[in-house]
């Protein structure tokens, strides 16, 4: 028999377990929504908009599913918290590894459920310049309209790339139960668009 001391504890755990897990899909739902262009509409100042507008896609763009893959050193990272790449890789000459380690030796070209390894055709790391990982949204956004340093893209062709780019497109489809960056892939591009034709325009870093 459980004593009553004993009883009450337990009670109490499973009750702070059951509200930190409902505060938990709380905040996902909140987190893994994106606002459309038009909530935008009543920010009169085209460009204090454009730079609302990007702020909202900052969401996507500072997630983990896409920083694991633009991390600021030479090696990816894993995971939500998130944590260094394990086995240790680094991006070697060319983004797609080390000549003794390259990444297409574990990713394949779909996600590989069994093994919880992600896949894609093109599977490599964003080239060094291309770093997001602890920058601000404002940071990202003065170097993503950047050509020096966004792989020689105009800000219109950013459009494309975040509404459609299938590599891209693997944040919203992550497989093994990690959490998809926010929203549709569809409406990123959306912002993106809508971010364009407001004059691209950066929030403050
Ligand atoms: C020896 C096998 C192996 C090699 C080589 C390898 N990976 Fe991985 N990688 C994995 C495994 C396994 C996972 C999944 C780990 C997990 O989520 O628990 C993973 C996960 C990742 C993730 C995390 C995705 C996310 O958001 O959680 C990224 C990013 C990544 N790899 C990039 C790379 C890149 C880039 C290379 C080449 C430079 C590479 N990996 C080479 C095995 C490998
Ligand atoms: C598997 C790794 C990987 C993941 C995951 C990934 N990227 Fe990238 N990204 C790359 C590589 C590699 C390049 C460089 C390719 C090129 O320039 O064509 C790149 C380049 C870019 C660029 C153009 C350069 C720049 O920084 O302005 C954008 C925009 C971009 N990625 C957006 C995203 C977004 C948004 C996500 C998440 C929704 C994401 N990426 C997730 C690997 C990744």
């Amino acid at each position: 028999m459980i004593s009553d001391a004993r009883f009450t504890t337990i009670a109490v755990i499973v009750a702070l377990a059951g509200s930190l897990g409902a505060g938990y899909a709380a905040s996902q739902t909140a987190s893994h929504a994106l606002a459309s262009p038009d909530s935008f509409a009543g920010i009169a100042d085209p460009q204090k908009r454009s730079a609302a507008i990007f702020t909202e896609l900052g969401k996507v763009l500072t997630h983990p599913r896409c920083t694991n893959c633009h991390p600021a050193g030479d090696s990816p990272r894993q995971g939500d918290t998130p944590r260094l790449h394990q086995p240790p890789v680094a991006r070697g000459a060319d983004g797609h590894g080390l000549e003794t380690m390259r990444c297409q030796a574990c990713h394949l070209k779909a996600n590989f459920e069994p093994g919880r390894v992600p896949g894609h055709p093109e599977w490599h790391l964003a080239p060094r310049e291309m770093a997001w990982e602890g920058k601000t949204v404002g940071e990202i956004c003065e170097q993503i309209r950047d050509p020096a340093r966004n792989g020689g893209r105009k800000v219109d062709e950013l459009i494309d790339h975040i509404g459609k780019d299938t590599l891209v497109g693997w944040a919203w489809k992550p497989g093994f139960g990690r959490s998809p960056a926010p929203g549709t892939q569809e409406q990123a591009g959306a912002l993106v668009e809508a971010w364009v034709k407001t004059g691209a325009a950066c929030p403050a870093p």
